[in-house]
């Protein structure tokens, strides 16, 4: 009678095959300890999904504040501002060490632009909206401890996804200059006849005539001396077979 496998053989003989409602809860009372496990069960799997609820949503959240942004990206596109040239002297007099993210965006731009200009390309207008993604993005890496592109759905705008140019520093802080510094160096291995190359998008796109924003963002990582950089292009740039007219090569 207490051999478990009599008992669960006697459970599936008498389940279902009560023919009054005592021999019901005789059965239910015999076996009261299944209806208990069967309900623990039950409680494990709410809770299981409410964890895994919880984790997807909070995974989701970079995905739900880029809607926010395509919503408003268009209407305050007309705050994008050119940085004075008087601001951008005195940030860069200033201390590197002790920069603040806005003196960082201020540095990046300065350096595209001027990197923009060897190459005969017009310089880009900061956008406060972009630069909200990019600095979305860096505070992900930032977690993630790795570098990896955003996905493009995420950051898609007006039909088009958004250019990303990535990077990372180690055991240094990562200034605008440093940053665009990095992406240049690219351009030893760009060459200027060829389409879409795999190892200068960085450089194609810091330089891409169409593009015509820029937003950045920077984020020291939550473990070790790890920086993360990212800056986002609109209209994206690194676009096939365009390569020609949008990355000519310096010009004297
Ligand atoms: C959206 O794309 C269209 C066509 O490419 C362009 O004419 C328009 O200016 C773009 N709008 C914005 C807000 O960038
Ligand atoms: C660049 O590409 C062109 C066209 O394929 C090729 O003729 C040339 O040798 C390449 N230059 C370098 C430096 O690889
Ligand atoms: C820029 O460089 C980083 C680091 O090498 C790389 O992960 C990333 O894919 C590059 N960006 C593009 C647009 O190729």
């Amino acid at each position: 009678m207490s051999d478990p496998a009599y008992r669960i053989t006697d459970f599936f003989n008498k389940l279902g095959k009560y023919k009054s409602y005592e021999e019901f809860s005789v059965f239910m009372r015999q076996y009261w300890y299944v209806w208990t496990i069967i309900c623990l069960i039950g409680v494990i799997m709410i809770v299981i999904n409410v964890i895994m609820i919880v984790y997807f949503h909070r995974r989701r959240r970079p995905f739900r504040q880029s809607e926010y942004f395509k919503q408003n990206i268009e209407s305050s596109r007309t705050k994008t501002i050119m940085v004075p040239e008087k601001v951008k002297e005195n940030l860069l007099a200033q201390e590197a060490s002790d920069d603040t993210n806005s003196q960082f965006a201020m540095d990046a731009l300065i350096a595209n632009n001027k990197y923009r200009a060897l190459h005969n390309c017009p310089p880009l207008k900061y956008s406060s909206n972009l630069a909200k993604i990019a600095q979305s993005w860096a505070d992900t890496l930032g977690k993630m401890q790795k570098l990896q592109h955003s996905p493009t759905h995420w950051r898609r705008f007006n039909n088009s996804v958004l250019g990303e140019n990535l990077c990372y520093l180690f055991n240094s802080r990562l200034t605008g200059e440093k940053m665009m510094d990095i992406w240049y160096a690219e351009s030893k291995a760009h060459n200027f006849s060829l389409d879409k190359q795999v190892d200068s998008q960085n450089f194609t796109q810091m330089i891409w005539r169409n593009s015509r924003e820029v937003g950045f963002g920077r984020v020291k990582g939550t473990n070790g001396d790890w920086w993360y950089g990212v800056a986002i292009y609109m209209p994206s740039g690194n676009v096939v077979g365009h390569f020609a007219e949008n990355v000519p090569p310096v010009s004297l």
